[in-house]
Formats: C-alpha cells, sequence, structure tokens
C-alpha cells in the first residue's frame, strides 16, 4: 500500500489525467459527486474521447431520481459528454435500502481499478459519514446511508470492502474548509470518526490546492 500526498496548482488537472489514463486502460471506475470533480471529469473527457472500454459505477449517490440536479449520476454524465461511457447508476427513484440490494448485485465481486473520491469538511468520503453503521460493513458493496450532510436525502454508498479492493484510490481535495479534514485523513492515525482515513486502495493519491494542503506535515507519515 502506498500513500502519495501532492499539493499542486491544478489538482484536477492531474485527476483528469489519472481519469484518462484509466479510460485508455479499460477496466472499471468508480466517480464521486460533489462540486470539486466536475472541472475534472470535464477535462478527462477532453484528453480522452473516447471511453468505451471502461465501465464507470458511481460511489454514492443520493436518492433522487436520475433528472433531478442533486443526483450524481446526472452530475457524471453531463459532465463526461459523450464519451461513449457505460454508466451503471444508483437507481435513486427506488427506496434506499433497495437501491442498495439492486446496486450491491451489480457491484459485488467487481474490483475498481480507480475510485475517484472527495472528502467533506467532516471527513466523510462517498456517503460513508463520520461513525456511520456502513462503516461496519464487512460483506456488501453497497449499502443505504443516513442523509449526513446537504442535500438532506437518503443515499447509497459503496462499502470499505470494495473502495479499499481498489488498484489506485484517488482523493481530489480543494478548499480551505477541508484543510483540517485532510489532515486527519491523511497524516493522522485512522478512525471512523475520519471516514476518508479508513479508505486506501493499493496505491492512494492525494491530490490537493494550496488551501485544503497546508496543513499536512509529510514528515508526519
Ligand atoms: C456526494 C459525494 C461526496 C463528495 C464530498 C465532497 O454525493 O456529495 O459523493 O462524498 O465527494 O461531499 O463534496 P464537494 O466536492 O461538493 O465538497
Amino acid at each position: 500500500m502506498s500513500l502519495e500526498l501532492r499539493v499542486l496548482d491544478d489538482p484536477a488537472e492531474e485527476a483528469a489525467r489519472l481519469l484518462a489514463e484509466a479510460a485508455r486502460a479499460g477496466g472499471a471506475v468508480a466517480l464521486s459527486g460533489g462540486s470539486t470533480p466536475k472541472p475534472a471529469y470535464r477535462r478527462a473527457a477532453e484528453l480522452e474521447p473516447d471511453w468505451s472500454r471502461v465501465e464507470i459505477f458511481l460511489a454514492d449517490d443520493r436518492c433522487v431520481p436520475p433528472e433531478d440536479e442533486r443526483s450524481n449520476f446526472r452530475l457524471v454524465r453531463e459532465s463526461l459528454g459523450g464519451v461513449g461511457a457505460r454508466i451503471h447508476r444508483i437507481q435513486g427513484e427506488l427506496p434506499p435500502e433497495e437501491a442498495a440490494a439492486r446496486y450491491d448485485e451489480v457491484v459485488r465481486g467487481r474490483t475498481l481499478d480507480l475510485a475517484l473520491l472527495g472528502i467533506g469538511a467532516d471527513g466523510h468520503t462517498a456517503s460513508l459519514f463520520p461513525n456511520a453503521p456502513a462503516l461496519d460493513e464487512r460483506e456488501r458493496a453497497a449499502v443505504a446511508a443516513e442523509p449526513g450532510m446537504e442535500p438532506f436525502v437518503p443515499r447509497v454508498t459503496l462499502t470499505l470492502p470494495i473502495l479499499n479492493a481498489a488498484g489506485l484510490a484517488v482523493f481530489l481535495v480543494t478548499g480551505a474548509e477541508k484543510r483540517a479534514a485532510a489532515a486527519r485523513a491523511f497524516a493522522s492515525e485512522p478512525s471512523p470518526a475520519t471516514p476518508a482515513s479508513l479508505v486506501r486502495g493499493a496505491r492512494t493519491v492525494v491530490l490537493l490546492d494550496e488551501d485544503a494542503g497546508s496543513d499536512l506535515h509529510f514528515d508526519a507519515i
């Protein structure tokens, strides 16, 4: 297991480069929602216009219909544009437990080549919130999760077993409001109080801007 922390002027550009590389290689890639990754997805689609070799999974989604503006599926589909990727969506229009069970059937047994993740100021990642029961899941690859943060709707999330089996976990973290969470997630002891600290791929790359990365004490790792 390796952990690389990189503070960059334009971390989204590097995330896009890694995504385009994964698209070229083919395999399975999990993508997150939220506001941070959108420019990276747009740029990745420019760098690699043919995503027909890769299958896209959602790291998590809000339980809303696919056309809802809060849908992570919608965000991914729109920001990737016409790259021809097959996207396995979470059926957010169903009750959360049912949507999670169906999604679990789709993802269980798969190995993610790359998981693109974000973190919240509270240290959550995907929809794994601090000290949530979903963190204890050891079998299922997807479970229902409580609302946790805005937008306050139930969610479905990938779990630690599948995320930690990923070949490459990429965290994209920007903004001063994430600074303390980044230090807890990537330069402190792992803790369920900071779920991102529990997610590590075979290789983990953390891409931060100056605002988010300035509290990381590299010699403490
Ligand atoms: C979601 C996400 C979530 C996100 C973080 C960071 O559904 O919101 O998948 O885990 O990655 O909350 O979100 P921002 O980029 O909006 O800060």
